[in-house]
């Protein structure tokens, strides 16, 4: 059984940063910014997390013409919840009105909108109808703004679909190396605890101590490496299951965190460019959020064509990967 999109929506913070704007706080320039990563602006939240995130939400469940008491599962991703506890899930489960739903959130960071796809097919085969996938960033509350080399990638935003049954297969490749943890991780600071001094996790776990509490750090190469490796194999993989090759795809949604990273897995692939959706000049790294932003805005321009087969591949902090296609 397959998976059908019934319904898309997307937020975005109103400011915007340029390029030109980080040349004013860290050593940096529009020339280097756009030649290596592709990036001219992106969006930056003074809005909490779960207001973009509902707001998506909102906008995913009246553009499939339902009501929130129809969703009976929502699923959300963030690396940035405004809450360590509840869930992100959980508040826009109240706030929204979905009073029918079971909700929970899911972090697979960059990834992590595929792995809720693929959840979700699962629990559609468990007897849930409809689905609300939320993915909402806040990437701006855990970006040093001080470190040049990380500071310029990332940016906020919220995506939202709902799904149900379709035609046609779903098939995808989820993978995870926790060997490269350490090379893109944001830490939690330590609480003030009576009667012990508690053990710094960092310390035990030789991660590097480069960054301060609550920022992301990111070996870039390192990372580099394994999003032009993983984007291929993940897609190949999810391809093969579902007796495809990569030409057969009409439609590509890659995680945006780099246009080269991009550029590299099309030329692994022996696909176009053009076959690849992409708005990272637009909106930078917004992490989860990625995904289902562009699926609402190519929603939005009329391309998600029924019978349509779409690939979408993403890979993120863990490291993790994942990949699927199945037909729109
Ligand atoms: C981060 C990234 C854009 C850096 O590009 P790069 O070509 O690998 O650049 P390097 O890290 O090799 O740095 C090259 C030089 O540019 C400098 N540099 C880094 N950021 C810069 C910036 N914003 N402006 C100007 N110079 C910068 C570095 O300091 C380095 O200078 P040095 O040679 O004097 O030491 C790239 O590694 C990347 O995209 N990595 C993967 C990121 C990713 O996918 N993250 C998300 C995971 S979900």
């Amino acid at each position: 059984m397959g998976l059908k999109i019934l319904g898309t929506g997307y937020y975005l913070p109103e400011t915007v940063v340029t390029n030109e704007d980080f040349t004013r706080i860290v050593d940096t320039s529009d020339e280097w910014i756009v030649k290596r990563t592709g990036m001219r602006e992106r969006r930056i939240a003074s809005e909490p997390t779960h207001v973009m995130a509902e707001e998506a939400a909102r906008r995913a469940i009246e553009n499939a013409g339902m009501s929130p008491e129809d969703i009976d599962l929502i699923l959300c991703t963030t690396v940035t919840s405004d809450y360590i506890t509840p869930s992100l899930a959980c508040i826009i489960q109240g706030n929204i009105g979905a009073k029918n739903a079971v909700a929970f959130d899911i972090n697979a960071a960059c990834a992590a909108f595929v792995y809720a796809l693929d959840m979700a097919h699962m629990y559609l085969q468990n007897g849930y109808k409809h689905i609300l996938i939320v993915s909402a960033e806040g990437l701006s509350k855990i970006t040093d703004y001080t470190d040049r080399s990380t500071c310029v990638l990332f940016g906020d935003a919220a995506g939202a679909c709902i799904v149900g049954w379709g035609d046609g297969e779903f098939k995808s490749v989820l993978g995870s190396d926790g060997t490269g943890a350490h090379t893109l991780f944001a830490r939690r600071p330590l609480n003030d605890v009576p009667f012990v001094t508690q053990v710094d996790p960092q310390s035990v776990d030789h991660f590097p101590d480069v960054n301060r509490p609550g920022v992301l750090y990111m070996d870039g190469r390192e990372v580099y490496k394994f999003a032009v490796g993983a984007m291929s194999k993940a897609l190949l993989g999810a391809c093969e299951k579902a007796g495809l090759q990569p030409k057969d795809l009409d439609l590509i949604i890659p995680h945006q965190a780099n246009l080269r990273i991009i550029q590299s897995a099309a030329k692994e692939l022996g696909l176009p460019l053009e076959r690849f959706y992409v708005n990272i000049d637009r909106y930078g790294n917004t992490s989860s959020a990625c995904i289902p932003v562009a699926l609402a805005e190519l929603n939005a321009q009329g391309a998600l064509v029924p019978g349509k087969k779409v690939g979408m591949v993403g890979f993120g902090a863990g490291l993790v990967y994942g990949g699927c296609v199945f037909t729109l």
